[in-house]
């Protein structure tokens, strides 16, 4: 089927089906373009929890899908490819997890929303890159804290907050396998371009960043710079929106080591294709199910998110 024939049937069953479509920023150009909204992991968890729609079609990864459920049980959501997971959220299996905090009774447990609903359920409160450090912030000075799974997210917060959370040890393989060597070098062909940097991103890229901050913090910086050229150190789907809002200036992705692989891509992030979502809300399949107890539980933590993130205004 041609792209335009997907594009208007996808239209037709969103409108018959009353569906409404949700996209993360590293989504292809060709979904974000499709989609009813395109947000960070935080708007995308607020979005679902006001979806009036019978339907949600999650164009993003698995946990982003199984957020939206836990947040809107009453409705339908699908993922375009369940297969669509995430290398920071399975490097924390829930019985695994489980141990480490059963470890530390008497530690508040910060997961963030990178994670399955059964991490979630042992959670006492979840976290997105928009809003960890000020969550960590709120929480009392000397109160002992677990952060997971991210080790590179929690290290940057530590270091923000003067906090001393213990760390899972989990990475992102996207966020972990940029070139400094090949970013400085890029830096030195465009001396006048600034670093930014998703803190996913390990310390020694961080260090040399111009701005750190989650996708829709990098895009609000971008915006507002004065600045014409940027290295764009997250994954590389956002640079189809970095050029779109500000076709004046030129973004340029950080390279990974391997210069044989388009490793700043996420691969999982990239199941999803336009025809897989035209099969999607058409067949009304792959639908995201959470067990209910579970359910139950991870709602508690991604409830306490969502109201500290609109007290705050993040
Ligand atoms: P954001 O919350 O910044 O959108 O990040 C999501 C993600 O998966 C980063 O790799
Ligand atoms: Fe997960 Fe990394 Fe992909 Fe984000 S980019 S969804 S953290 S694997």
């Amino acid at each position: 089927m041609s792209k335009e024939k997907l594009i208007r049937n996808i239209d037709a069953l969103k409108r018959a089906k009353n569906a409404v479509i949700l996209a993360h920023y590293y989504q292809d150009p060709d979904i974000q373009d499709v989609a009813d909204f395109v947000g960070d992991s935080l708007a995308l968890a607020q979005w679902a929890s006001e979806v009036s729609a019978d339907v949600i079609v999650l164009c993003g990864v698995h946990f982003m899908g199984e957020t939206a459920k836990i947040l809107n049980p009453e409705k339908r959501v699908f993922v375009p490819d369940l297969n669509a997971g995430c290398s920071l959220a399975e490097s924390c299996p829930a019985g695994a997890f489980e141990e480490f905090i059963n470890a530390y009774p008497d530690h508040i447990v910060v997961s963030y929303v990178n994670t399955s609903a059964a991490v979630k359920a042992l959670t006492d409160i979840v976290v997105t890159s928009s809003n960890a450090r000020q969550i960590v912030e709120i929480l009392p000075k000397d109160a002992k804290i677990i952060f997971g799974p991210d080790k590179n997210l929690g290290d940057y917060i530590n270091k923000q907050t003067g906090r001393k959370m213990l760390l899972w040890e989990g990475v992102c393989h996207v966020h972990a396998q940029f070139s400094v060597d090949r970013i400085l070098d890029l830096k030195r062909k465009y001396p006048g371009a600034l670093l930014l940097a998703h803190p996913e991103c390990p310390e020694y890229l961080l260090v040399i960043a111009d701005h750190i901050g989650s996708t829709s913090a990098l895009l609000r910086f971008a915006a507002k710079s004065d600045c014409k050229q940027f290295i764009v150190a997250t994954e590389a789907g956002i640079l189809y929106r970095m050029r779109k809002e500000n076709p004046d200036k030129e973004f340029i992705p950080a390279p990974p080591e391997d210069a044989t692989c388009a490793c700043n891509e996420c691969f999982y992030m990239k199941m999803n294709t336009l025809e897989k979502l035209y099969l999607c809300l058409k067949n009304e399949t792959p639908e995201i199910l959470v067990d209910e107890r579970v359910r139950v539980d991870a709602i508690k933590p991604i409830g306490r998110m969502l109201e500290i993130s609109e007290l705050y205004g993040l």
